[in-house]
């Protein structure tokens, strides 16, 4: 084997059990939260050991293992003491002869431990194009180089959840992941960006990705070369699209449902200019829900015309724009719609939209046998308590509960970025089946966070309280313990994977 830095013994197995073993720190070593130790019986027999705690503590000396001092040794016996650091560390994998698990056994007592290396993890390299990047293995603030992959298809219809405050890097991950995703082709990405940031409208962004033309589309109301715009035809909304987004009184919501049956999807034109029904509806009805619909949709009647405030709901153009982004979708692109211009509402009824539209197509494809050959969807929310918090699903629940239920079995899943983990129902949350946890400095998230995980993690809320930025925990049905990971910048990937193509521009001059 090897030698370096690596190879060196930072410490001994001293106590613990299954779950927690206790390491006395040896040579010096400073050792972090979430650091990886390997402790190794030959080269084809070793047990990886994660760092979930430390304390200082008093060791009699290297040479004299611990139990040989017993409890009622005499103060006058010389016994050489001195300080030392304490860790504590759980066994997270074990492989053997080839074979990788879950360890069944603990490595035995006063086994050394020296730091983990790249080659410890070599036998997970996974670079298939179904596969999607996440970031680097990371042993506490050292980056292995070894790629963290899960299959897109797996980790996309199984839910994603990324909890963390406020700028310590949800964004950039997202971007690294679908620059990753556009490397694959075979998923559909809808994006909702209320910020316009993953594009690059100006600076790096998706756009600079070498498939950007064949497979990312990107819809603005302020059109940039290359782009769609963002403009949605009223006669593609139902009513069921402002569930969890718009609360209406039953009143309202009878009024709705009637003005739906007899005008189909000319509903909101004729809502918004007042027609006449059979049916008796109160006028003070109507006034209100057209008072919400041009709060949210900026839609009014003037002149007898139906008008609209933003660009994005038209009565006349938009019609196809419904059905281009779901065929962009189902051919495996990703679908980048800035919605910087819109109100929070406006938001989500757009990605109600397509996702109801989505959802209900891909049901069809189920049943017709067809789902195959579509792309896996999933839709990446931000600030994903505006439409999954307790209060927004409600009794009857809105297309993307429905989609954290059950879109799995059609392919359709959810990337739910979040700073509140714990507003979010349990049942929800337990469907969500990978989560990539950044930094968080909240302890109530931590708890929540910690409690809807799919792997034990309550001995992680110090690593994950101290978590940089770009630094993670990837817990999830698809990884065998809760990995550590690094997600590098977002413009260090752009950059070296442009290197290539310079190098031939470089060779035509
Ligand atoms: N892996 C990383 N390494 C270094 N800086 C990062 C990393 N990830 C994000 N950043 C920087 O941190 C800032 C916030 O990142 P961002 O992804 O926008 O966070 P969030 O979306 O969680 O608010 C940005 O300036 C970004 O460039
Ligand atoms: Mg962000």
């Amino acid at each position: 084997m090897g030698t370096g830095q690596g190879q060196k013994t930072v410490g001994r197995i001293v106590g613990g059990d299954s779950v927690s073993l206790e390491i006395e720190g040896l040579n010096e070593a400073t050792l972090e939260l979430d650091e990886l130790l390997v402790s190794e019986n030959s080269p084809s027999d070793y047990t990886v050991l994660k760092i979930n705690g430390m304390r200082y503590g008093t060791s009699v000396s290297n040479e004299i293992p611990v139990k040989a001092v017993d409890a009622d040794h005499k103060a006058d016996t010389p016994v050489r003491e001195r300080d030392a650091m304490f860790y504590m560390a759980r066994p997270v994998l074990r492989y053997n002869d080839g074979r990788l698990g879950i360890p069944k056994v603990i490595p035995a007592i006063w086994s050394q431990v020296r730091r983990a290396e790249k080659h410890d993890f070599e036998f997970l390299t996974n670079a298939s194009p179904d596969t999607i990047f996440i970031g680097k293995i990371r042993s506490g603030s050292r980056v292995l180089d070894i790629d963290i992959r899960l299959n897109g298809r797996d980790l996309l219809t199984h839910h994603v959840m990324i909890p963390a405050t406020t700028g310590r890097g949800k964004s950039n991950l997202v971007k690294v992941m679908l620059w990753s995703i556009l490397n694959s082709g075979r998923f559909g990405i809808l994006l909702l960006d209320s910020h316009d940031e993953y594009y690059g409208r100006t600076g790096h962004g998706l756009r600079e990705h070498p498939y950007a033309g064949e497979r990312l589309a990107y819809y603005s109301t302020d059109s940039v070369p290359g782009s769609y715009s963002l403009v949605i035809n009223l006669e593609s909304i139902e009513p069921d699209h402002f569930e969890g987004i718009l609360s209406f009184t039953e009143a309202q919501k009878q009024a709705i449902s009637l003005y739906h049956r007899t005008f189909r999807e000319k509903w909101i034109e004729a809502m918004v200019k007042g027609k006449e029904i059979r049916e008796s509806v109160s006028d003070i009805t109507i006034r209100v829900i057209q008072r919400k619909l041009r709060r949210v949709l900026g839609i009014y009647e003037e002149g007898g015309k139906i008008r609209c405030e933003n660009s994005v709901f038209s009565a006349d153009s938009g019609t196809t724009t419904l059905r281009d982004i779901v065929r962009f979708l189902e051919s495996g692109k990703t679908v980048i719609l800035d919605t910087s211009r819109l109100g929070d509402d406006g938001e989500l009824l757009i990605g109600s939209i397509v996702a109801g539209r989505i959802f209900s197509l891909y049901r069809n494809y189920k049943g017709s046998g067809e789902l195959d050959t579509k792309a896996p969807v999933s839709i990446v929310i931000e600030e994903a308590p505006r439409i999954l918090s307790e209060e927004k699903i409600a009794e009857e629940g809105n297309i993307y509960s429905t989609i954290a239920r059950e879109g799995r079995k059609f392919n359709v899943g959810l990337i739910a970025i979040t700073q509140l983990t714990s507003v979010i129902p349990r049942t929800i949350l337990s469907n969500i089946n990978t989560k990539i946890i950044l930094g968080n400095e909240m302890a109530i998230e931590r708890e929540a966070i910690i409690n809807s995980a799919v792997q034990d993690l309550s001995d992680q809320d110090r690593s994950i309280a101290s978590l940089d930025k770009g630094e993670a925990i990837v817990s999830s049905i698809f990884t065998r313990f809760a990995v550590p990971v690094y997600t590098p910048e977002f413009q260090q990937i752009v950059e070296s994977s442009e290197k290539p193509m310079k190098h031939q521009e470089g060779l035509i001059m």
